[in-house]
């Protein structure tokens, strides 16, 4: 225990946390947009889906359980990647006093900063879109129970959809660097991962922001209704 604390206290041990904290993001961000896919197969299949989610464990789990575990584990890597961030935001403010930085140094703290403003901004989105999709209380339309109505009601308003549709974009410009950066940190940068991690990051960030943006567009073109 006293080695990890002691490897949390260095920015290396801090920027391994925000990798493995970031993974279990990325991982889940991957589930969901899969589940979501399910919206295409009708109302039928995509509440099924959702009351799945709430039955799943059962008869081990009373009703509901694995959806609060899960949640909790989430929250968990929330507060462990912002709290991180916002350590070593103050560890790279507290350094800033350095004369006589490279140029490189100085593109890594614009990326780092842009990483940070991006990481507030995802913070608000994903505050939203909990009060508009899982609780209602953004959705002036909302059924509880009904998450196939509620999904199409969110995203008729064209605000909304337009917000989604920024938001997921800048999850994938946040994933792209986020996946660059994390090979680095986790030391996957010899030859062959230096040529990879680009094109990766690319792929996860499109994949994301693409695949997420298909489904505010297939509401606004009547594709789901
Ligand atoms: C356009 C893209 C997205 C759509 C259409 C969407 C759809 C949904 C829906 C329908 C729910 C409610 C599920 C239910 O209560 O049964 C939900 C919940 C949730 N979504 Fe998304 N989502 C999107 C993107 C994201 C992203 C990018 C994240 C994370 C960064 C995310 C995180 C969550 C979380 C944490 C919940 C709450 C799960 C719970 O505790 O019930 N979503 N989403």
């Amino acid at each position: 225990m006293g080695r990890v604390s002691s490897l949390y206290g260095t920015s290396v041990g801090k920027k391994i946390t925000m990798a493995v904290s970031g993974a279990i993001f990325v991982l889940f961000v991957m589930v969901h947009w899969f589940g979501n896919l399910k919206v295409f197969m009708g109302p039928e299949v995509f509440n099924h889906y959702a009351e799945g989610l709430r039955e799943f464990g059962d008869p081990f789990l009373p009703y509901g359980w694995f959806l609060w575990i899960f949640r909790a584990v989430l929250f968990l890597a929330l507060v462990i990647h912002v709290w991180t961030a916002w350590s070593l935001t103050r560890q790279s403010w507290a350094a800033r006093g350095t004369k006589y930085k490279k140029k490189e140094s100085l593109n890594i703290d614009a990326a780092s900063s842009t990483m940070r403003w991006g990481g507030v901004f995802l913070f608000l989105f994903l505050v939203f879109h909990i009060l508009h999709l899982t609780t209602g209380t953004l959705n002036p339309d909302f059924i509880p129970g009904d998450a196939y109505h509620n999904f199409v009601a969110g995203f008729q308003s064209i605000p909304v959809a337009v917000f989604y549709m920024v938001c997921m974009i800048a999850l994938g410009l946040h994933l792209y660097h986020g996946t660059w950066s994390a090979f680095q940190t986790l030391g996957i940068d010899g030859p062959r991962a230096q040529k990879l991690r680009r094109p990766l990051g690319l792929i996860i960030a499109l994949v994301v922001a693409g695949g997420n943006i298909l489904f505010p567009v297939a509401v606004l073109t009547g594709f789901v209704s």
